[in-house]
């Protein structure tokens, strides 16, 4: 690896855990100042955004103004030439060769991140790669897990609803080996991973009291070809006030977003119940990002 792409970030398996504590501490610092001194002026940053996203991108935007780099953003595939037919990595490496500091992809399972990472000068970060991973998401939730519940170590996070195809889940999996702390999945059957060795519960109350930390997931029925009502699945598995009374009064409600309000959770657990800190999720993504740029761009 060279040096200049050791701050590459793909996964959480590769990710050291001593750096992970330094990117929440330099966290910590921009919660209290954003503007903390960059040597990141008069440089760019390539934000390539091959699958819709509003807070990773707006995020990794709002941390670029922070700290002075200027943001080049491909936003959707539509008016590049991706639409003449050029590749997906031919684009990455095009933009790569305008030498921004760093590139930041958010892409389906088509694009090899791996592969392309070999081939790059610059550090890529993986904003969202297909069902792989999102390992800047499970960053975010665990910082924010640490800072309502102090720490992360030891806590038992609840992921209801589409793990089998959420890419949040898999870094999850993979975060969770390394911050010591447990993850259990619950949903209907076919939502569920396949793994053997993975903790399931297959009823909601079950798996809400052993949790300190319940975290639904979107419902992406597009993806199922067995169709669940998405009344069953609200009774079932939504988070709804009379579900959540299984929850400890202490425990934290968490959503990586986009939410589809009235099936994985009702509109009034999002706006009343005091347990929630979706939003608190989406600050401290840009705090997260922020720190992970900072690094790439040299440290404070
Ligand atoms: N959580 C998340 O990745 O949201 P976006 O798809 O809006 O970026």
């Amino acid at each position: 690896m060279s040096s200049r792409t050791q701050h590459s970030i793909l996964d959480l398996v590769s990710l050291e855990k001593e750096k992970i504590g330094r990117l929440f501490s330099t966290a910590d610092q921009l919660a209290l100042n954003p503007f903390l001194p960059s040597k990141g002026f008069g440089k760019t940053g390539a934000l390539l955004f091959f699958e819709a996203s509003t807070r990773t991108r707006m995020s990794f935007e709002t941390a670029c103004a922070h700290l002075g780099v200027y943001p080049m953003l491909l936003d959707g595939k539509s008016g590049s030439s991706l639409e003449k037919g050029e590749t997906l990595e031919d684009t990455v490496l095009n933009v790569a060769a305008m030498k921004p500091a760093f590139v930041v992809i958010r892409s389906g399972d088509d694009l090899d991140f791996k592969a392309l990472a070999a081939k790059l000068e610059i550090p890529l970060i993986n904003a969202g790669w297909g069902k792989k991973g999102h390992p800047t998401q499970a960053l975010l939730d665990t910082y924010t897990i640490r800072k309502h519940l102090g720490k992360i170590e030891g806590q038992k996070v609840l992921i209801v609803g589409d793990a089998r195809h959420s890419r949040v889940a898999a870094s999850h999996l993979e975060l969770a080996k390394k911050l010591n702390y447990e993850v259990a999945f619950c949903g209907p059957e076919n939502f569920l991973p396949e793994a053997s060795e993975i903790k399931v519960f297959h009823s909601l109350a079950d798996g809400l009291q052993w949790a300190t930390v319940a975290m639904a997931l979107r419902v992406q029925l597009e993806r199922h070809q067995v169709k669940y009502s998405l009344e069953d699945y609200r009774k079932n598995f939504g988070f709804t006030f009379e579900n959540l009374k299984a929850l400890s009064a202490d425990a934290l409600i968490m959503h990586p977003g986009p939410i589809n309000q009235g099936t994985e959770m009702d509109t009034d657990v999002l706006q009343k119940d005091s347990r929630c800190q979706i939003l608190d999720q989406v600050s401290n993504g840009v705090l997260i990002r922020q720190a992970i740029l900072l690094e790439v761009l040299g440290g404070l």
